[in-house]
């Protein structure tokens, strides 16, 4: 009740001020977009078109520059003060440009170019920004070595696929001996057939409960994709304005703070490692040999997949949109960055390493990752009931003070929200993303307060508790979904029209948004796995939401450079209509989640049966040539990687995604 209540007094008190302007003061601003058409622009020879950002100034005091610097300062409004100009430099700027022209006079006359079309209309000057890119029609991309290594790479997996689904189909399936055993890894109809295979049928009872947690990815998942789709719409677009009044609606704001999803894959995650790792426990002593063992384990399964993306990120993809007017912006520069940043993507630190905009999605494999760690080694230290209250409860106030800390000292935004602008940049150089967003540290409440379910379970179902005993709740349970779509649409008293909130207000936000969404998806958690309500479940458990789990790290992976080239192939500035924008965005979830399916079937799926190949020993291995303490040892190693394969099967082991 409090909750609704504070809510309806900010929003109210928050209205003192007024940056509305009416549709005639709208449309003296200078439009955002200047686009000339790119392909017309190359029918004359030697053409060149440029892509510049450019900065309104004014000598003078100028009442209209006044207006729309005011009219910008509001986040929910795109910076109307920074135009975005292509031009075909031989037809608009024809009397300052001069075909054999160096770099600088380029700048130069592009300069001069937006001076005239901006003065003549508006009586204002431009500046122009860092950012100028210019080409002639096709961008010069000389296949180097590497390309062809990785061109190799990826025509070996195909062969593999292909000989080894073949000989799966023709030869005796009784001999499978060397070489052809590993490439039967690779059979398309062996994969296939684990890839349809029922879900959670375990060694344990218990495991069967935890089928409800594939729908839980996979609406997460497919949340995750849709709202990244959506960043095409605010690239170059002719009508901002409406864009502008999306945030105006409580209810869209809800989908731009859509960043918060991702907690759920945190506590998810953290969840899974206790809660498998306790029953395991139940047969197996726990010891410190399976940190690093676990950690190599979890990079082996992650990496193969993952360094392939990043190797056709620096090579071949690139050359699927060829060339365009934002290309540079889109693919062009991340590109470039990978190719210097890739070691910090191999050894999951990209996350800490700011000032790169390489591959900027994938900072939730490297925090997991580094959260993962933590919780094995939070796991593995303690033991009892006692310490494990202590340690993370220490921790999840640490969790909670240190963003807090981070958006006070550094005077950033207490949550991470798409606005028009931050969407336009595809978040590179966002500092609230960087320094919070995307840190290990900051996210530490998902991650304990995953790891505190997990015990809590256990022990609860160790105890014998009666699921039946929680059904008077249930009312409150079915009131969690709203409860996350409030958590969301919070963010919106940070964004209301009117004076920015004080920095109390964000830091609050930072600190405890995250922790009371993980909280909510905890809730929904505990009922699916207690299974004491049948409306959740039947919705959560839902037989193809297993597959799309199932797709969840291949759909992560590829899902970027996908929307990327579909932002590098834009050629016109479109218009934004939302039974569009719904209709594509299905259309590009739909091909992105075939496209990860092909992925998973060549290259994820392949790569852990060699991963379990290479770790799983025979068990028709005579043992008499080991020592009683050898083959104890190496019986503990196959239990503990059967466990794990099992759950990779499930995609629950060091959960991919
Ligand atoms: C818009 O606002 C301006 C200044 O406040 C006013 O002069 C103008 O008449 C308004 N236009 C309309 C269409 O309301
Ligand atoms: C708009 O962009 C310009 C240039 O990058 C910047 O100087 C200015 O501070 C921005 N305005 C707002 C309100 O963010
Ligand atoms: C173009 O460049 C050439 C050589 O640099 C110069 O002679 C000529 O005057 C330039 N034309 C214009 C319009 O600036
Ligand atoms: C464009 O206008 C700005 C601001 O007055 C000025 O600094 C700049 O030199 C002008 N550029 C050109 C090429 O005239």
């Amino acid at each position: 009740m409090l909750v609704p209540v504070l809510f309806i007094f900010l929003v109210q008190s928050a209205t003192a001020q007024n940056y509305r302007l009416n549709d005639s003061e709208y449309a003296r601003m200078p439009p955002l977009y200047h686009w000339d058409g790119y392909e017309e622009c190359f029918d004359e020879p030697d053409a060149m078109y440029c892509y510049g950002e450019i900065v309104l100034v004014s000598d003078e005091p100028n009442e209209m520059l006044t207006m729309t610097q005011e009219f910008s300062k509001n986040f929910r409004h795109y910076n109307h003060t920074l135009l975005r100009h292509f031009y075909c430099m031989k037809k608009t700027c024809s009397e300052f440009y001069n075909v054999s022209e160096s770099e600088v006079d380029l700048r130069w006359s592009f300069e001069a170019c937006s001076n005239k079309t901006i003065y003549n209309k508006y009586k204002l000057k431009t500046k122009l920004t860092d950012v100028l890119d210019c080409s002639k029609r096709d961008r010069d991309q000389p296949i180097d070595n590497l390309d062809i290594f990785v061109g190799v790479v990826c025509i070996l997996i195909i062969m593999a696929n292909l000989v080894g689904s073949l000989c799966d189909c023709y030869l005796d399936k009784g001999k499978e001996r060397g070489v052809l055993k590993i490439l039967y890894h690779f059979s398309i109809s062996r994969n296939w057939k684990k890839f349809v295979a029922p879900a959670g049928e375990g060694r344990d009872p218990r495991f069967n409960a935890l089928k409800g947690i594939h729908g839980i990815r996979a609406i997460t998942i497919c949340s995750v994709i849709v709202t990244h789709a959506c960043f095409r719409f605010g690239v170059a677009i002719v009508n901002p304005k409406m864009m502008e009044e999306f945030f105006e609606n409580i209810f869209y704001t809800m989908f731009m703070s859509g960043s918060l999803v991702m907690q759920t894959f945190f506590v998810v995650s953290s969840f899974l490692l206790v809660y498998n790792w306790l029953i395991d426990s139940e047969t197996l002593p726990l010891s410190w040999r399976m940190l690093p063992q676990q950690v190599i384990l979890r990079w082996l399964r992650l990496t193969p997949s993952y360094a392939l993306i990043i190797g056709l990120t620096v090579t071949w993809f690139s050359r699927l949109a060829p060339g365009g007017p934002i290309w540079a912006k889109a693919i062009y520069y991340e590109k470039r960055d990978c190719r210097h940043d890739w070691w910090k993507h191999i050894l999951y630190v990209n996350n800490y390493l700011d000032r790169s905009s390489c591959m900027l999605q994938t900072w939730y494999l490297a925090a997991d990752t580094q959260l993962y760690i933590f919780g094995v080694i939070i796991f593995l230290l303690c033991r009892t009931n006692l310490t494990r209250k202590v340690v993370l409860s220490f921790f999840f106030v640490v969790g909670i003070i240190v963003p807090m800390l981070h958006t006070y000292y550094e005077e950033l935004e207490g949550v991470l929200i798409s606005t028009p602008e931050v969407a336009l940049n595809l978040f590179s150089g966002h500092r609230t993303f960087d320094k919070v967003y995307s840190r290990a540290h900051t996210n530490l409440p998902g991650c304990i307060i995953g790891m505190a379910l997990g015990y809590i379970i256990y022990n609860w179902q160790k105890a014998g508790g009666d699921p039946k005993r929680f059904q008077k709740y249930r009312y409150f349970y079915w009131c969690s979904f709203l409860a996350g779509c409030m958590v969301l649409s919070s963010s919106y008293i940070l964004f209301y029209e009117g004076p920015p909130q004080p920095a109390y207000v964000h830091m609050l936000y930072a600190g405890l948004q995250k922790p009371a969404f993980a909280l909510v998806i905890a809730t929904i958690i505990a009922g699916v796995v207690i299974q004491f309500e049948g409306i959740y479940r039947a919705v959560l458990e839902w037989r193809p939401f297993v597959f799309i789990a199932r797709l969840s790290y291949s759909a992560y992976l590829i899902h970027i450079p996908f929307i990327r080239t579909q932002i590098a192939s834009i050629r016109n500035l479109q218009r934004v209509v939302i039974i569009d924008v719904i209709l594509q965005n299905m259309t590009t979830l739909l091909s992105i989640l075939i496209a990860a399916f092909f992925f998973c079937m060549l290259v994820e799926m392949p790569s852990v049966n060699l991963l379990k190949h290479v770790f799983k020993k025979p068990h028709h291995e005579p043992q008499d040539v080991k020592t009683d303490k050898e083959t104890k040892n190496s019986e503990d190693k196959n239990k503990i990687e059967d466990a794990s394969q099992t759950k990779a099967d499930d995609g629950t082991i060091v959960i991919k995604m």
